[in-house]
């Protein structure tokens, strides 16, 4: 038998999810990119929100829902998600796939561009334990710094896709979105409002907590 990579090897371990395999067919019948979250991310999304006893938790970027549904499944009672999108195709199929795990009544969703929706959030006082930022690249740094101002003291910021596919650490890409995600790196490892470190498998996940 071919050896696994590590990534397979751990994947093979982690059970089927019935829930998860649906929310990736209807991300591929409706021809949405399909760029949902590594399942063993997503499984980490879910216990971080367990161990974090999280009960707001900010979503920027729903696409099908996938990691709505991991990020949902970790709240306790009288927890809630609101999750920001651009497209209200994309909101109304992560919405429905919410809904058909039975977790629709956690998750609210805003639709337009998310740095009109975390100005409203913070005119409406909103604050968060968990957020969960997996959208627009060029706008990451400006989404943590988000994230900072509408955070509970402790809250747990992740980031997907900090790799870029490799072109973050190679010199030779300079364009917006790869200079901003190096920026957004340095920020969750070196900021000293926060406490972070980048998991390298798949595309890198970074992870902080807020001091
Ligand atoms: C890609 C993957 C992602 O998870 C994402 O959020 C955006 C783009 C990609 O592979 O291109
Ligand atoms: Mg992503």
């Amino acid at each position: 038998m071919e050896k696994l990579t590590a990534e397979q090897y751990v994947e093979s371990l982690l059970e089927q999810d019935a829930q998860l395999v649906s929310v990736k067919e209807s991300i591929r019948d409706k021809g949405m990119p399909e760029i949902s979250i590594a399942p063993g991310y997503g499984k980490l999304l879910t216990l971080l929100v367990k161990m974090n006893g999280a009960k707001n938790i900010l979503e920027i970027g729903a696409l099908g829902g996938y990691s709505g549904i991991c990020l949902a499944r970790g709240l306790s009672e009288g927890g809630k998600l609101i999750s920001l999108e651009l497209k209200q195709e994309y909101a109304d199929a992560a919405q429905q796939n919410l809904r058909e795990a039975g977790l629709g009544e956690l998750v609210e969703y805003r639709v337009g561009e998310a740095l009109n929706s975390l100005e409203q959030l913070e005119s409406e006082g909103q604050r968060f334990d968990i957020f969960f930022i997996d959208a627009d690249k060029g706008n990451y740094p400006n989404y943590l710094e988000w994230a900072i101002k509408l955070a509970n003291p402790g809250a747990i910021i992740i980031g997907d896709n900090t790799l870029m596919h490799g072109r973050s650490m190679d010199p030779k890409e300079k364009g917006n979105a790869v200079t901003k995600m190096r920026l957004f790196n340095e920020g969750i490892t070196g900021d000293p409002r926060l406490e972070g470190v980048i998991l390298p498998a798949y595309d890198g996940l970074a992870i902080a907590r807020v001091r």
